[in-house]
């Protein structure tokens, strides 16, 4: 079995790329290998901090290595919170208070399109690549729903009509950004 680093110990990203990852890849966290550092994400792109983490596991533990950066893009907020999707209400990653900014900003706007990006980089070898994923959908009024994390009981996918918080885990993994996005990298990885 191949091992590959994912530079994340979110659990819940965990659960959702090891599902696609099939039986050829063992995912290791950075956890898992020991990495406790504080990975700077100080870039101004999704890439740019995709990249730095990547490149901050291969460099300094010579394992290959992908990592993401995801934001959400809400139209009439003119792309916000977008990289700064985190920590929008603060330093604290607090997703009750991002949601709860985010409802208060778009209070009176009928316009409530928004897209998640997500973007992976890979680090392998000497190889670097980027793979992108993207969901369209609406901000809802209120929160709905208690599975998954981060924004997901006030996004809405244009394709379901109900919150990402309102779906099953394989149906969210089967639309989503970051979903899209890890077929992509997985694709590339078995032809390897
Ligand atoms: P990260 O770059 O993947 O850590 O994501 C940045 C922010 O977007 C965090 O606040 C996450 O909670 C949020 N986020 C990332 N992926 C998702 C998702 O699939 N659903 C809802 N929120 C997400």
């Amino acid at each position: 079995m191949k091992k590959i680093v994912f530079a994340t110990n979110n659990a819940h990203k965990l659960a959702e790329v090891r599902a696609l990852a099939g039986s050829d890849f063992q995912i290791l966290s950075l956890e898992d290998i020991g990495c406790h550092d504080d990975i700077p994400e100080t870039a101004s792109t999704l890439e740019g901090n995709a990249l730095i983490k990547a490149r901050w596991v291969r460099e300094r533990y010579g394992l290959d290595c992908f990592a993401d950066d995801t934001g959400l893009m809400v139209d009439a907020l003119d792309g916000e919170p977008g990289v700064y999707s985190a920590r929008y209400a603060g330093n604290g990653h607090d997703s009750e208070a991002n949601m709860s900014l985010l409802l208060e900003n778009l209070k009176g706007h009928a316009d409530r399109n928004a897209h998640f990006s997500t973007v992976i980089a890979l680090c392998m070898g000497e190889e670097e690549r980027i793979f992108e994923g993207r969901v369209d959908g609406q901000i809802a009024e209120v929160r709905s729903g208690s599975n998954g994390f981060g924004y997901d009981p006030i996004f809405i996918p244009d394709e379901t009509g109900v919150s990402f918080a309102d779906m099953k885990a394989d149906d969210k993994n089967r639309i989503s950004h970051r979903g899209r996005a890890v077929r992509k990298l997985f694709s590339f990885l078995n032809l390897k």
